[in-house]
């Protein structure tokens, strides 16, 4: 896809892999709305972008309804359309045996993980249906495809991730095209609590520029329902 002049909505994007990709977006020429919960630190990251392009950030939390669809609303409001939505926002409870994870924890990260995605695209299918055209990219994980001892909540809604992109491959109006991605190892704040150690050693999200534009640049109508390591 081309990014001059399409409008991106990166959920997460306050750190991590979706600010770094904010930063990919900017530079070819999109205009992208971020968001995250926090909104100190998203407002950090939306005036360090801002010198980079047109940027804007809407705050919530994606497994919220009523976030999702402000997300959708102010994007599309302050933008006029919706061309990429980058379902990137997630979340990763301290590593420990599925007897012993609470229901509030599985609730949580279910909550963010998997319904926060279906929020978002619930939001913004309508929208790129209206256009005719859009992407909808889901991140996953290697743990959305093989599932890892004391991680069971977070590679449940990775594999909940995988799946609900293939149902929505299955669903979606021609124009609109939906893949999951993979990012592979990134040295982010989530990525020191799942190992629980130092990983400044791992690729870091802004090395990841270089790959994102051949993601991107390659997506067509061929890629619905795939599911794709950005690496
Ligand atoms: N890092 C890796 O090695 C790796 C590997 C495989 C897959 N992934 C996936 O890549 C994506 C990005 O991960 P990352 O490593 O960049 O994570 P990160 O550094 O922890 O950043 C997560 C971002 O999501 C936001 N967020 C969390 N919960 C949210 C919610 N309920 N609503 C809205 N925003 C929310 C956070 O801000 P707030 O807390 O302020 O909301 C933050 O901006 C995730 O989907 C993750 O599962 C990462």
């Amino acid at each position: 896809m081309q990014l001059e002049g399409r409008t991106c909505l990166i959920t997460g994007a306050s750190k991590g892999i979706g600010r770094a990709l904010a930063a990919v977006l900017l530079e070819d020429g999109a205009r992208v709305v971020i968001s995250a919960r926090g909104a100190e630190r998203l407002e950090g990251a939306r005036a360090a972008l801002a010198s980079q392009g047109d940027v804007a950030a809407v705050a919530g939390d994606v497994g919220d309804d009523q976030d999702a669809a402000r997300m959708v609303a102010e994007a599309t409001e302050r933008f006029g359309s919706l061309d990429l939505l980058v379902n990137n926002a997630a979340i990763l409870p301290e590593p420990a045996p599925v007897a012993s994870i609470s229901a509030e924890t599985w609730n949580d990260v279910l909550r963010v993980n998997v319904t926060g995605t279906a929020n978002l695209i619930r939001h913004a299918l309508p929208v790129m249906a209206a256009q005719g055209s859009g992407v909808i990219a889901n991140i996953s994980s290697t743990w959305g495809r093989s599932a890892a001892a004391h991680q069971g909540p977070y590679c449940a809604s990775k594999f909940a991730v995988e799946a609900l992109t293939t149902s929505l491959a299955g669903e979606v109006p021609n124009g609109i095209v939906t893949f999951a991605v993979n990012p592979g190892i990134i040295a982010t704040d989530m990525l020191a609590r799942a190992f629980g150690s130092d990983v400044s050693m791992y690729t870091s999200p802004e090395e990841l520029a270089p790959a994102w534009r051949r993601l991107l640049g390659s997506v067509d109508a061929s890629w619905n329902g795939r599911s794709v390591d950005l690496g």
